[in-house]
C-alpha cells in the first residue's frame, strides 16, 4: 500500500513543498507505525524551509507534532495496541506532514477518541511550550502579570489560556486585527506596530510585569520585553518570529542581547526557555485532561487538507491570522491502494 507525504526538495518558498506517494514506511524494533488524522504546522516548519543554513538538508519531512491512529507495531512494543489514538512531539526532519509515520513507542502519549484530533494537535507543540516556558522557566505563580508577545499566534494563545486558569493578569502584543482574539483569550490588548509597548504595559500593570514572553527575538525587541518587567520580572525568550523580516542573523544577535541582559544587576532575570526533556509525558496528559473538561479551547486557524500544505505555509507567510494550521488527512481516507 502506499501513502502520501509532503517534503520539502530544497531551501526556498512554498512552491518548495511537494506530495510524493510511497510505499508505507515500516516500523523498525521500538517503532510504532502511526496513521496520522492530523498533523501541526507551525513557524518554525516554515523557518526551516526558507533557510539553506538551518537543518534538516532537504529532502525532508516538516511537522513536529502529530496525532493518529496506531497501525503497526515493532518488534518489542507491548504497551500500544492497533486502533488506539494516540499524539506525538517529533524528531527534527521525520516530520507530520504525511499519511503514516513511525515513531518510536516511548514518544507515543495515548489520547482519547472522544477528542477532535485538530484540537489535541494544538496542545502538543504550542501548549506544551506554553505550559514549558511558563512553569518550568518562569516558574509562574497564580495571580502573577505576565506580558505575552505575539499574544493572537500559536503559542502566544496557548499561554494566554493557560494563564487565564492560573487567574494571570495578562497583556498580550498583537496586530489591531488580532485584539478581539486576545481580549477573548483574557488579555489586554497592546498593537506593538502603532504603541509604545513598554509604556502601555507599565501604565496598564501599575510599574510592569512578573514576567514576559517573547518568541520574537533581536536586540529592540529583547529590550522592549525586559524593560516591560518590574523589579524581581523574568524574561523568557523561545522564538525567532523576527527571521521572517530580518533571517537567521537574528539568531546570534538574539543569544547575545539574552547574555548581555543577564549581566545587568537589576534584580530583573533573562532566561533561555527550559530544555523539553520528560516535560512531554509528564505535561501532555494533565493539557489532555483540560482539553477533555473543556477548560481549554485551542484556537485553529485553520484545518487545511493534508495535500494542501503549500497553501498552509503561505498563509502563515502573509500574516493575518491567529491560533494555529492544522493539516488533516481524515477526509481524504488515509493511505491509498
Ligand atoms: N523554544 C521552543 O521550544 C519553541 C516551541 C514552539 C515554537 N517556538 C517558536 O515560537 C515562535 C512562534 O511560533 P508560533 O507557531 O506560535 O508562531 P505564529 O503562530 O506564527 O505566531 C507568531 C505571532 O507573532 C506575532 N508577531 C510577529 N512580529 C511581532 C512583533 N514584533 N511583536 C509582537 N508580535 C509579533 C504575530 O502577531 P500578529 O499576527 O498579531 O501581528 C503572530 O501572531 C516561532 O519562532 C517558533 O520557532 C519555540
Amino acid at each position: 500500500m502506499k501513502h502520501r507525504r509532503i517534503i520539502v526538495t530544497k531551501a526556498g518558498g512554498p512552491e518548495v513543498l511537494q506530495v510524493i506517494e510511497e510505499e508505507l514506511p515500516e516500523p523498525t524494533a521500538g517503532q510504532v507505525r502511526v496513521k496520522v488524522l492530523a498533523a501541526g504546522v507551525s513557524a518554525y516548519d516554515v523557518m526551516v524551509r526558507s533557510s539553506r543554513l538551518l537543518p534538516p538538508k532537504p529532502p525532508f519531512t516538516p511537522g513536529v507534532d502529530i496525532v493518529g491512529v496506531v497501525d503497526k507495531l515493532g518488534e518489542g512494543v507491548a504497551d500500544l495496541e492497533p486502533g488506539q489514538r494516540v499524539a506525538a512531539l517529533l524528531g527534527f526532519g521525520n516530520g507530520g506532514y504525511a499519511e503514516y509515520v513511525c515513531v518510536p513507542s516511548e514518544g507515543l502519549v495515548p489520547v482519547s477518541p472522544q477528542l477532535d484530533p485538530a484540537e489535541v494537535v494544538c496542545l502538543i507543540a504550542n501548549y506544551l511550550t506554553a505550559h514549558r516556558v511558563m512553569y518550568e522557566t518562569a516558574v509562574i505563580e497564580n495571580g502573577e502579570r505576565i506580558l505575552v508577545q505575539g499574544a493572537a499566534g500559536g503559542v502566544g494563545s496557548a499561554i494566554l489560556e493557560l494563564g487565564r486558569l492560573a487567574n494571570l493578569e495578562m497583556v498580550g502584543t498583537a496586530s489591531k486585527h488580532n485584539h478581539t482574539i486576545v481580549e477573548s483569550l483574557g488579555g489586554t490588548p497592546i498593537d506593538y506596530r502603532s504603541e509604545n509597548v513598554v509604556a502601555r504595559v507599565r501604565e496598564i500593570t501599575g510599574g510592569g510585569t512578573d514576567a514576559a514572553f517573547d518568541h520574537i527575538g533581536g536586540f529592540r525587541q529583547l529590550l522592549r520585553s525586559y524593560r516591560s518587567l518590574r523589579k524581581g520580572g523574568r524574561l523568557v525568550w523561545y522564538g525567532v518570529a523576527a527571521t521572517k523580516t530580518y533571517g537567521i542573523r537574528i539568531i546570534p544577535y538574539s543569544i547575545l542581547t539574552m547574555l548581555l541582559l543577564r549581566l545587568i544587576p537589576d534584580g530583573r532575570k533573562a532566561l533561555f526557555a527550559s530544555d523539553e526533556s520528560e516535560h512531554t509525558q509528564r505535561a501532555l496528559p494533565e493539557l489532555l485532561d483540560l482539553l477533555s473538561e473543556g477548560k481549554l479551547r485551542p484556537v485553529i486557524a485553520e484545518r487545511i487538507p493534508l495535500t494542501e500544505a503549500r497553501r498552509a505555509h503561505d498563509l502563515i507567510e502573509r500574516g493575518g491570522y491567529a491560533g494555529k494550521f492544522v493539516l488533516t488527512t481524515e477526509s481524504e481516507g488515509g493511505g491509498i491502494s
